[in-house]
């Protein structure tokens, strides 16, 4: 379970699916959302299977979320601004 080493920062609310998320200044979008107990950022364009953070530090891209309309963000690399509206990433998936 993750937990927070300390709680000095100032406090950044931002929304993910419309659902408003308090974190830390600096935090990343990843870090945010696993402290609230999000895990479905994006879904998998060949099965359409729900997909979300693995390696934390920008390799997988398994963490592409959509903040503010534009798409193809990696939540892990990205830092949370004060109301930023991040969506999961919506994608077609590809026929084979
Ligand atoms: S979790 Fe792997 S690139 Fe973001």
């Amino acid at each position: 379970m993750a937990t927070r080493i300390d709680d000095v920062s100032e406090t950044v609310s931002f929304t993910f699916e419309d659902q408003e998320i308090k974190t830390r200044e600096g935090d990343t979008i990843a870090a945010a959302l696993v402290m609230a107990g999000q895990q479905h950022l994006r879904n998998s364009v060949v099965s359409g299977e729900p997909r979300g953070l693995f390696c934390m530090m920008g390799t997988c891209f398994e963490c592409l979320v959509e903040i503010d309309g534009m798409p193809n963000v990696q939540a892990c690399r990205t830092r949370v601004r004060e109301g930023m509206s991040v969506r999961r990433q919506k994608s077609e998936v590809i026929e084979q």
